[in-house]
């Protein structure tokens, strides 16, 4: 079999950017917002790398329309962005304030007069301070918290929104903000983790059907996932429990309860007292039908043994001489996203699967032309599409994709040093310069399908 020359995607395939609200919005202040989780973090000394904060980043609030005009002047048809739970409800609950959505109204206008389709994500990691105050995620009625947030919005939305996320990377919000520490709320207790990783998918199988009712005809909602490829570093038995141990800790403890209505049985039995505390009904709850599932992709993993490793008794093995330009700790390797998307068919019972996030930081700065040149952004991008091309040749419904992100904005703990967008941002003027890679990435959008 050949190859062909140009990669043609289905018809009616999303192209797309994704960005999220604390990253982007600033603002910080404006239109009665509470502070969220990230405001405290951001603003402890020594815990973001630059010492930066979300409080301006890309000071998107006020710049919305010029950066959608941006979006359409470059052809994007499809924008995954979040919307920031502390405008909505500033204290923990009551009413809604109405300058948060008369925000959100009006940036989902400004989408809808430019023929962008609004996919909103409900939480991308800004929890309310108050709710942090009362438990965080670890307390059940967080829960109920967020089911009455996404009531809210979906009613206000849903005539405009028809694609909802629940919840960014479960994974993330509870591992790296409650066992590693390195992201909001800052803690380090496995326990914990797993209690709020618990809490975060009742969440959202509490909400699916709350979402389906409020949006209106067509509403579709789905959760996104950050999976990763795993390999065995060796053909040891060590490595491979270790690999394994690694996938269920990462990808099945989440995609398990989703699809197959329980926690995989060897990571229960492997975390132990620390398991979460399970009630009748949450995992039904969790097992709620989903219309799609969401899936951020960024690297594979090859997995050791190790006792003295992290939690999971492994380590993270780097490969000599595989290209990880922008981000020591994340090789590239666009194969691991086509096995990823097979293995989920199989493995799931063949769910409709968008691609919610893929991309690379890179060094970008504007040359003496003024232009950014990032060639290893182009090759990454184009690399990773002819992998969701080949996974769909090869049976996988995936239905759109969205790269990280559309512009350079604030990388949570590593602040401003690693630069993701399309769109390159200077943080000191505001100023936007379209990267190469952006204008690679339109004609890609405007054609539905690119050369090889
Ligand atoms: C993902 C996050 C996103 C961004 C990218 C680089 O884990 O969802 O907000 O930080 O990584």
């Amino acid at each position: 079999m050949t190859t062909p020359r140009t990669l043609t995607f289905p018809r009616g395939f999303a192209w797309g950017a994704a960005t999220s609200s604390y990253q982007i919005e600033g603002g910080v202040r404006e239109g009665g917002r509470g502070p969220s989780i990230w405001d405290t973090f951001s603003h402890t000394p020594g815990r973001i790398i630059d010492g930066s904060t979300g409080d301006t980043t890309c000071d998107h609030y006020y710049r919305f329309e010029a950066d959608l005009d941006l979006m359409r002047s470059l052809g994007l048809q499809h924008y995954r962005f979040s919307i920031a739970w502390p405008r909505i409800f500033p204290v923990s609950s009551g009413t809604p304030n109405p300058a948060g959505l008369d925000f959100y109204d009006r940036l989902v206008d400004a989408m809808m007069s430019r023929g962008i389709e609004p996919y909103a994500t409900l939480y991308h990691w800004d929890l309310p301070l108050p709710l942090q105050d009362a438990g965080g995620w670890t307390n059940r009625d967080t829960a109920m918290r967020f089911v009455d947030y996404a009531r809210t919005v979906t009613e206000h939305l849903g005539d405009r929104v028809k694609h909802w996320m629940t919840h960014n990377e479960p994974w993330v919000s509870a591992f790296v903000g409650n066992l590693f520490g390195a992201h909001a709320p800052g803690l380090t207790d496995l326990r914990t983790a797993l209690q709020v990783a618990h809490v975060i998918m009742l969440s959202h199988g509490l909400a699916v059907p709350v979402i389906r009712s409020a949006g209106g005809v067509g509403a579709r909602v789905g959760i996104v996932q950050n999976l990763e490829w795993v390999e065995p570093a060796s053909s040891s038995p060590e490595d491979i429990a270790a690999a394994r141990r690694h996938d269920g800790a990462f990808n099945r403890w989440f995609l398990d309860p989703l699809f197959k209505g329980g926690y995989p049985a060897d990571m229960r039995e492997w975390y132990g007292a620390d398991a979460p505390d399970v009630r009748p009904g949450d995992m039904e709850a969790m097992r709620t039908p989903i219309d799609f599932l969401g899936i951020n992709y960024y690297t594979r993993r090859i997995i050791a043994h190790d006792r003295k490793g992290d939690f999971l008794h492994v380590r993270k093995v780097a490969w000599p001489f595989v290209p990880r330009p922008g981000y020591e700790e994340w090789e590239i390797n666009p194969e691991g996203l086509y096995r990823l998307l097979v293995r989920v068919n199989a493995d799931y019972g063949r769910p409709a699967i968008y691609i919610t996030e893929n991309g690379t930081p890179l060094d970008d700065l504007p040359g003496a032309d003024g232009a950014v040149h990032d060639e290893a952004r182009i090759q990454y991008l184009s690399r990773h599409a002819a992998a969701v091309w080949q996974a769909i040749k090869d049976g996988a419904d995936v239905q759109g994709y969205f790269t990280w992100s559309f512009m350079d904005n604030f990388e949570w703990n590593l602040g401003f040093t690693k630069r993701f967008g399309l769109v390159h941002v200077d943080f000191a003027t505001q100023a936007r310069t379209v990267k190469d890679s952006g204008r690679w990435y339109a004609r890609l959008c405007r054609e539905n399908a690119f050369p090889i």
